[in-house]
């Protein structure tokens, strides 16, 4: 797989001050649509959000989850895994470009490029995976860009808006990363 013609990011760890932004992007239900987030709104309250950041820093919670930045050191959004399996070498990949300004311009799968890269080399997984809403058809299309496959329909997986949605479950795995 190719990154040459991606927009350039970095991944860095979460600091406190992410918060802030975390927050904010929160508030925009086209940005959380998608995610794995209460019906609520706000879905997280500011409290809630800096402590879901401070576990995250202290990885007290089971997620590694980076900030991502663009080449110019702008925040945009998250990346993590979660569900780490080091029996069978498999976790599970989130995503959010939180800033909608970047939307639609590589930076997803920019950013999911280097997670995946940091999975298999540095956290040693074969396997990466992933649920998306089967009506995410932006999402769907950036993951099969980057060599995701389909693995098969989960049922009624996500709760949302009062109502059960299907999502896909998509994997790729650490030989078809590096072919
Ligand atoms: C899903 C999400 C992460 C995708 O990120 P993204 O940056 O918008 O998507 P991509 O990196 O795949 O961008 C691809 C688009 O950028 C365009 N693009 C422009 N320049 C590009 C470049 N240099 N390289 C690649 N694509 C480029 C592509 O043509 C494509 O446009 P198209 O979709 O109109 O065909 C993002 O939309 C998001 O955070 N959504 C909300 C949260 C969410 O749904 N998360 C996923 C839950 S499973």
């Amino acid at each position: 797989m190719s990154n040459a013609v991606l927009p350039k990011v970095r991944l860095r760890d979460l600091k406190m001050e992410d918060a802030g932004d975390r927050y904010q992007w929160c508030l925009d239900p086209e940005v959380t649509k998608h995610l794995n987030m209460p019906d609520t709104y706000p879905p997280f309250t500011r409290d809630e959000t800096s402590e879901w950041i401070g576990m995250c820093i202290n990885r007290s919670n089971g997620y590694e989850q980076k900030a991502i930045l663009t080449e110019e050191g702008v925040h945009i959004g998250w990346i993590d895994l979660k569900n780490i399996d080091r029996i069978n070498k498999h976790a599970e990949l989130g995503i959010a470009i939180g800033n909608k300004a970047y939307w639609g311009r590589g930076y997803g799968q920019a950013a999911m490029y280097e997670m995946l890269k940091f999975g298999f080399n540095e956290l040693g997984m074969n396997k990466i995976w992933l649920r998306v809403e089967t009506d995410n058809e932006k999402a769907i299309k950036s993951y099969k860009r980057l060599g995701y496959v389909d693995e098969g329909i989960l049922r009624q997986d996500r709760f949302r808006n009062g109502g059960y949605v299907d999502r896909i479950r998509m994997s790729i795995l650490k030989n078809e990363f590096f072919n």
